[in-house]
């Protein structure tokens, strides 16, 4: 048996207080992949980040290490029972879920969801022609709502209703950031963010039962495939009676993962444009040749590679699920170090992202990296949407999805950042920048014929 190397708590406390979501990966970093023992007080967390020990806790031995524990509370407190959850309970879930998520059913609502996304980026020809900046994070949560609603609630929702729902989660999202940091605080000590985090769970339950219960009244109907009505068939029979409240849970837990994890990810990509302009302009160029004068469609997006790959590496230098915490079942061991039965175990993809060891130049955000298949990559070197029978349902929602955003806003305007700084990623539900982005949109003049 190997010791795993030890942070002391008068190491590690200031260092995760001050850019928690940096000071992991520097941690991982510092440690070469070696399984490090963060000593956080009341308990003390294993970080593991070098892929063989990802692979072994997410694939090979995902039933010993569950996803219990404190780490998940306060995302159960919003998300209840079902998919976020384990054994039966998330099983029968997945289930259900499933087949409204694969890459063909995808493509069904691809066209609907260009619709979407084309419609909301029109409206911010109004900011553009007033020359006001818009807030990059709000923008991209709201393109990103509209798409998503399409798929979770079909035409059941009004616009209005789904713009209310968008900032609602959004509070959720940021505010949980002190109870992951500090899971071990009980509920019954208020810590900064609980008001407005249980506020917005409020607020989103007030607009999500009545949804569910319009949907009841409607009857489910048979052939239509938007996930209330699947969920709604599947929970409460075909006579509508039973639990609405799992309901609840699902339609929640579905909306929570899939907006805020895109619409971050989406943010951090303005950010990184303006730092390497030579991407931006390549990119900007392929938009220019494949798409034009759009509208985009969803067969431009199989003619745009590079888009694709500026995806890719965006995803592994800034993967918005920043943090997959686990809990050890029974005694195992990881990489020689022994693992006590309940301890926790936090896997980083953005720690494990940027081990130098498995990428060249890790802090370097090049898209060329990913041209070709590379067969030399550890499989487990990159796993932005998780890996094992957790892995994620919405990758094939993403592939469709962010490519339509990122073409449609491209082939409209340049995204001009007004106030570059440093960002600092902040945990929440995702990782987010702590500062905002503001972005100037400048129309793209195009020599049209007369
Ligand atoms: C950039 C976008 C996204 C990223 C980075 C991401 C990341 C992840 C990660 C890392 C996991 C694994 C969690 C674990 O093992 O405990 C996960 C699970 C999940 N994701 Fe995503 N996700 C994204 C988009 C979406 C979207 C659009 C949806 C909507 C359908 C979605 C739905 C889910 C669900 C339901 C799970 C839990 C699956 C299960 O436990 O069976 N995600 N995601």
């Amino acid at each position: 048996m190997t010791s795993p190397k030890v942070l002391p708590f008068h190491k590690t406390i200031p260092r995760l207080v001050k850019d928690p979501v940096t000071e992991l990966a520097r941690m991982g970093a510092e440690a070469g992949g070696r399984i490090v023992r963060l000593n956080l007080g009341p308990f003390r967390p294993y970080l593991v980040s070098h892929p063989d020990h990802v692979q072994q806790v997410l694939k090979t031995e995902w039933s010993n290490f569950l996803r219990e524990g404190m780490f998940w509370r306060p995302v159960r407190r919003l998300t209840g029972q079902g998919i976020l959850r384990e054994g039966e309970d998330w099983a029968s879930t997945r289930k259900i879920l499933q087949p409204l998520f694969t890459a063909r059913y995808m493509a069904s609502l691809a066209e609907d969801m260009a619709d979407a996304i084309a419609e909301r980026i029109l409206e911010l020809d109004d900011h553009a022609r007033a020359g006001r900046p818009i807030d990059g994070a709000g923008q991209m949560t709201a393109i990103v709502n509209q798409a998503v609603v399409k798929v979770l609630f079909g035409g059941r929702i009004s616009r209005d209703t789904a713009e209310r729902l968008a900032p609602e989660f959004a509070t959720c999202a940021t505010t949980i950031g002190f109870r992951l940091l500090f899971p071990f605080v009980p509920y019954s000590v208020k810590v900064p963010g609980d008001r407005a985090f249980l506020r917005a769970m409020k607020n989103i339950d007030e607009i999500v039962y009545p949804l569910i219960e319009q949907a009841r009244r409607e009857g489910a109907g048979i052939g239509k495939m938007d996930l209330i009505s699947a969920v709604l068939t599947s929970r409460t029979g075909q006579d509508g009676k039973g639990d609405l409240r799992q309901v609840r849970d699902d339609l929640v837990s579905m909306y929570a993962t899939s907006t805020e994890t895109t619409a971050m990810s989406l943010t951090w990509l303005w950010a990184v444009l303006h730092e390497y302009p030579a991407v931006s302009a390549r990119l900007h160029e392929e938009i220019d040749r494949v798409v034009g004068d759009g509208p985009v469609r969803p067969e431009h997006a199989t003619r745009l590679p590079y888009l694709h790959m500026v995806l890719q590496e965006l995803l592994r230098l800034y993967p918005a699920g920043w943090i997959i915490p686990r809990q050890a079942v029974a005694d195992t061991e990881i990489g020689g170090v022994r693992i006590k039965s309940g301890s926790q175990v936090l896997i980083s993809p953005y720690t494990t992202h940027r081990l130098p060891e498995f990428w060249d130049r890790p802090l370097e955000f090049d898209p060329d990296r990913w041209a070709g298949e590379s067969t030399r990559r550890h499989r487990y070197a990159y796993f932005p949407f998780g890996a094992g029978p957790h892995s994620c349902l919405g990758q094939n929602l993403f592939n469709v999805e962010a490519p339509l955003v990122v073409a449609g806003l491209l082939s409209r305007y340049r995204l001009v950042l007004t106030n570059p700084q440093r960002l600092i990623p902040v945990p929440g539900a995702s990782a987010r920048p702590k500062q905002q982005l503001l972005l100037r949109l400048m129309p793209i003049e195009r020599n049209r014929p007369t």
